[in-house]
């Protein structure tokens, strides 16, 4: 190990405090590894340099540079497969009757990563109301990492990425060759709205949703912050809206203001 445990200890204390991101002990080689590749970005001389800069200054733009080389942005296109198939055969088309009157739909997509499950929906939507004018559909993917945000807003993947979890079809309708890579069309870059939101704090307004994704990203909390979290998303969706988590996520013993149900393969969870 090239870093002191007491700069691990404060780097964890510091991610902590920012984004409530529990990176304990036993994360030592994976903080150390992510300062490595940050420090060479930054053209810091080594980890220890980079760590004193960030104990000058524990809460200027290097604080959120540690933050964001801390996150996990695993994700993918269809991610889980069964939440996105309950919701285009079961949630979407009941909400289409439902808010027939005001025409009107809000998705909110907490911790998008780099924007495929956004884009997941946004293609799921598009195949249901296609070109429908009448309706207003409000699609917001918020994350902490500034990085990933603007990757969601550009909308740009690569052959791997492409190739993990998204259909043929819905690659040859919904994205173009861009160099090397594909580009998801306009018009569902348009859907999708990119905002930065931390999950450990107040969140800002929010419209009332109608389904919020909140997936994959809880596991990476202490209970505390999961309820809290859980809490101000109770705030926000409407009484009959639906929640998703992540497969190794569930509200059971954190927070009991939600209903589990089954959707054909999938969790969802209601507000009681
Ligand atoms: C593993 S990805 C999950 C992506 C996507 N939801 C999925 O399930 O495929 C976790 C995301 O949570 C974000 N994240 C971590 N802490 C956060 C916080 N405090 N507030 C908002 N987003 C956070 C990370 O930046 C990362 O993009």
């Amino acid at each position: 190990m090239s870093i002191s445990g007491s700069d691990v200890d404060f780097i964890s204390q510091v991610v902590r405090a920012r984004s409530a991101i529990v990176l304990d002990r036993s994360k030592e080689y994976l903080i150390e590894s992510r300062l490595v590749t940050l420090a060479r970005e930054r053209g810091d001389a080594s980890v220890t340099e980079l760590v004193a800069k960030l104990r000058q200054q524990p809460s200027g733009p290097l604080r959120d540079q540690v933050v964001e080389a801390m996150t996990t942005n695993e994700t993918s296109f269809f991610r889980d497969a069964h939440p996105f198939k309950a919701l285009s055969d079961e949630m979407l088309p009941q909400l289409l009757v439902q808010r027939g009157r005001e025409r009107s739909l809000n998705i909110w997509c907490a911790a998008c990563s780099s924007g495929q499950e956004p884009y997941t929906i946004a293609m799921l939507i598009q195949e249901l109301i296609g070109a429908d004018p009448s309706w207003r559909v409000r699609l917001v993917a918020t994350d902490i990492d500034t990085k990933m945000l603007a990757r969601t807003k550009e909308g740009i993947y690569n052959q791997f990425e492409v190739n993990r979890g998204l259909p043929a079809r819905l690659l040859v309708r919904y994205f173009a060759r861009h160099g090397m890579n594909y580009q998801i069309d306009g018009r569902l870059r348009a859907m999708v709205e990119t905002k930065f939101l931390n999950l450990a704090e107040s969140f800002p307004p929010m419209p009332a949703c109608d389904v919020v994704f909140l997936r994959n990203v809880l596991i990476y909390f202490d209970v505390d912050t999961k309820r809290a979290i859980l809490g101000q998303v109770k705030k926000v969706i409407k009484p009959d809206g639906y929640l998703f988590l992540g497969g190794a996520e569930t509200t059971m013993n954190v927070d009991d203001a939600w209903e589990r149900q089954t959707v054909g393969r999938a969790t969802v969870y209601r507000p009681r």
